[in-house]
């Protein structure tokens, strides 16, 4: 079994507390953060998380609010996703000069803190911060859009982060993003994944409840 987190970034922005509510058998909510520098691509911030977390209290209380941070110099805007109502705040190793103080920042404001890795970068940059983290992020594609294929080659490094968790005995989230779909999460969930995010696999999907679902029992498909 995993935790799901459907990511609003496929979802209808017009209509984003009706998709949100949508998606409510799912565990989690999963916000997309991006800057036009760190990623080719401009999306929300912390005003659409105050929503979010508006439509999360009044209607899918349980739902925790994961916000990824694709942006340059996230420390300038950890307080205002913290007061906007992110549970989880993600930032990626390849923005961060000093990842460690970014790490204690978040987790000053009581909020969970996560560290995601782009498809190149090595799992290296966690030797020193894992014990701190409470999410470790593995980018399945290279971020910035939705709608990707799954690049395979992150199965090795999924495989490396879960056999070093559970050697220091760590229990923080190992999720994967980027190209999930009910044909891969198996896969992704026996390599070590705790949390699967999905945008297009979910949102695009003509019975949303069953692809939470399928994604979350994570089952090997008859063939
Ligand atoms: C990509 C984002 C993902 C994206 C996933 O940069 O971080 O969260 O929404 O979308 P799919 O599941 O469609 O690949
Ligand atoms: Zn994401």
């Amino acid at each position: 079994m995993a935790l799901v987190a459907p990511s609003i970034l496929s979802a209808d922005f017009g209509q984003l507390a009706q998709e949100i509510v949508s998606v409510s058998s799912a565990d989690w909510i999963h916000v997309d953060v991006m800057d036009g520098r760190f990623v080719p691509n401009i999306t929300i911030g912390p005003p659409v998380v105050r929503a979010v977390h508006a439509t999360r209290d009044a209607m899918a209380p349980h739902m925790i609010i994961d916000c990824h941070l694709m942006i340059v110099e996230p420390d300038r805007y950890i307080d205002a996703f913290a007061d906007a109502g992110a549970d989880v705040i993600t930032v990626h190793a390849e923005t961060c000069n000093h990842l460690d103080r970014t790490i204690q920042a978040i987790k000053a404001r009581g909020v969970q803190a996560g560290v995601a890795l782009n498809p190149h970068t090595s799992e290296h940059v966690l030797d020193y911060v894992l014990e701190e983290c409470d999410l470790v992020l593995v980018m399945s594609v290279n971020p910035g859009f939705g709608g990707q294929s799954l690049i395979e080659r992150v199965f090795p490094k999924i495989e490396r982060i879960r056999s070093r968790l559970d050697a220091q005995g760590i229990s923080a989230h190992l999720q994967v993003d980027g190209g999930v779909k009910t044909d891969n999460a198996w896969r992704l969930v026996k390599a070590g994944a705790t949390v699967l995010v999905s945008g297009s696999g979910v949102f695009k999907s003509p019975d949303r409840t069953q692809a939470i679902a399928e994604l979350a029992a994570a089952r090997r498909p008859l063939v």
